[in-house]
């Protein structure tokens, strides 16, 4: 599944940082594609020491820096909304809407949400942190996150090309003056934890950073809705989880509840403290899921929905073997999965009075690239954290992150309702305006 409208946003936040900071180089043997000349993704290509040329083709512009917009370009320009035009209209005047939700005009305007944002990506996919211009390798080897935007050509004065400071800033400074919160405040769109977790669950299954490589590799060769947070990212790891048998998952059970195994009886790898003791670690498709209990509930849901959904198979699939009825619920959880991701969790974040739809028949007989990639840009994006609150509550009592985190008896001790109770209860922080006000401060104070 794309993202939908990440790839435009990233550019924004991009273009937003590079031209507010600091005062060009100016140096005769400078590459003269640091300076970041090509607009509106054409491509520099450098001719001579000093020489560049925008490769402009089917970008809809010319001109030196494909900054002219064509014939046909231009029309598109003035007839097309403005994005927070669309917007707005989606958000407000929920009577259109009361109409729209229950007529054929949702089937229409769900296709035309889904494919107008997929004609943003760029498909093949283009660049990586290796590869500022096409390749085959950067279209071939899957370990690379894709890049909308190339890298900064390597023998730039600076990080940035040519603008900024000779190295990266301080880290330590970067989040004290733009990202640390000084007062926790509720997200006003209404979010809260049980929706915070649930993007960092949904998002770990094709954000996993192989930091060991780099960070322009993922570990997530699936680059979209596997599913792998639940069932690995291998089938070395998938066969560890599964218990072989009516195609379900290896599971234990705590108060006649079903939980999901330790590693002594799911051998798997999983990133605990030192010292954890083996009947203490819950064994996840994900490396990470015993670091909150948040995601360890989810993990539970999943669990327990992928076994319920193997009994229902098999009755009405006697003579199905384990294998099929395990290849068959994955498919249905990945379903379910994307189903719940359209219809509830982006519908909420969109705000749109416009009923979201998931229908997996909806796109045929429509131009539309199956194809995924994901890219760096969508996992920075990603960093939802300002969602976290300053400390959790459950049933009453409340948590700090110390006694929280990797804490795999909150799971059972309070049982996947009260959990779920608690979070759905609690608000979730605001994200994004609190960061943009914050970048605009960092960039006039430095
Ligand atoms: C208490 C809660 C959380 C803790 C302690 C936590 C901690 C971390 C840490 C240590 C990293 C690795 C460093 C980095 O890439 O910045 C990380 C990565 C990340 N976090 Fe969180 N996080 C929390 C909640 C969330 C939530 C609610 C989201 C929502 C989407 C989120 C999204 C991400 C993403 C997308 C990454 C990058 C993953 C990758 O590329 O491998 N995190 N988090
Ligand atoms: C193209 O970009 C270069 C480098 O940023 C700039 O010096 C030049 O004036 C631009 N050309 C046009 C036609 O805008
Ligand atoms: C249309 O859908 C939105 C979003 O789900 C909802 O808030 C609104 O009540 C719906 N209207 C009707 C008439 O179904
Ligand atoms: C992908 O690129 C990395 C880095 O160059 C390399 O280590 C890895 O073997 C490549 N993978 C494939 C499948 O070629
Ligand atoms: C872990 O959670 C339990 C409640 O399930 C709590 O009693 C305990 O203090 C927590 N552990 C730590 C180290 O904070």
């Amino acid at each position: 599944m794309r993202f939908f409208a990440l790839g435009p946003v990233c550019v924004f936040f991009l273009l937003l940082w590079v031209p507010a900071c600091g005062e060009k180089v100016t140096s005769g043997s400078v590459n003269p594609c640091c300076y970041l000349p090509c607009q509106n993704q054409g491509v520099c290509v450098r001719y001579a020491e000093d020489k560049y040329e925008c490769d402009c083709i089917r970008t809809g512009f010319h001109g030196e820096n494909c900054t002219v917009p064509e014939f046909w370009t231009r029309v598109r320009l003035f007839l097309r909304p403005s994005p927070g035009a669309v917007h707005f209209i989606l958000t407000h005047f929920s009577w259109i809407w009361d109409i729209v939700n229950s007529t054929f005009m949702r089937d229409f305007l769900m296709r035309l949400v889904l494919t107008v944002r997929s004609n943003f990506i760029p498909s093949p996919p283009t660049y990586n942190s290796k590869y500022s211009y096409l390749s085959w390798e950067s279209y071939y080897n899957v370990s690379y996150y894709t890049r909308l935007l190339p890298p900064v050509p390597e023998d730039c004065p600076t990080p940035l090309g040519v603008r900024g400071g000779a190295g990266l800033p301080d880290p330590e400074l970067l989040v004290e003056k733009l990202f640390k919160r000084k007062t926790f405040r509720k997200d006003p769109q209404r979010c809260n934890l049980m929706f915070a977790f649930f993007a960092q669950h949904f998002t770990h299954q094709f954000f996993k950073t192989y930091n060991r490589m780099g960070p322009g590799f993922t570990k997530a060769l699936g680059h979209g809705v596997d599913a792998g947070h639940i069932y690995g990212d291998s089938l070395k790891r998938q066969l560890q989880l599964r218990l072989l048998k009516d195609g379900k998952l290896k599971y234990q059970l705590i108060n006649g509840e079903m939980y999901p195994p330790t590693t002594l009886e799911a051998p798997v790898k999983m990133n605990y403290p030192p010292n954890t003791p083996q009947n203490q670690q819950l064994a996840f498709g994900h490396e990470l899921f015993g670091l909150l209990p948040g995601l360890g509930m989810y993990g539970t849901i999943w669990l327990r929905e992928h076994n319920r959904v193997c009994d229902i198979l098999k009755t009405l699939h006697p003579h199905w073997d384990d294998e099929q009825l395990f290849q068959t619920t994955r498919f249905i959880i990945i379903g379910e999965t994307i189903r719940i991701v359209i219809e509830e969790y982006v519908q909420q974040l969109s705000g749109y009075h416009m009923k979201l739809k998931f229908d997996p028949t909806m796109l045929h007989n429509t131009d539309f690239q199956y194809g995924n990639r994901i890219a760096l840009e969508f996992d920075h994006l990603y960093h939802w954290h300002p969602l976290m609150p300053d400390a959790l509550n459950i049933d009453g009592d409340t948590f700090t992150y110390e006694q929280f985190i990797f804490n795999t008896s909150i799971l059972s001790h309070y049982g996947i309702e009260k959990l779920v109770e608690s979070f759905s209860r609690q608000p979730a922080g605001q994200m994004m305006k609190k960061l943009l006000c914050n970048l605009k401060n960092f960039i006039t104070v430095t």
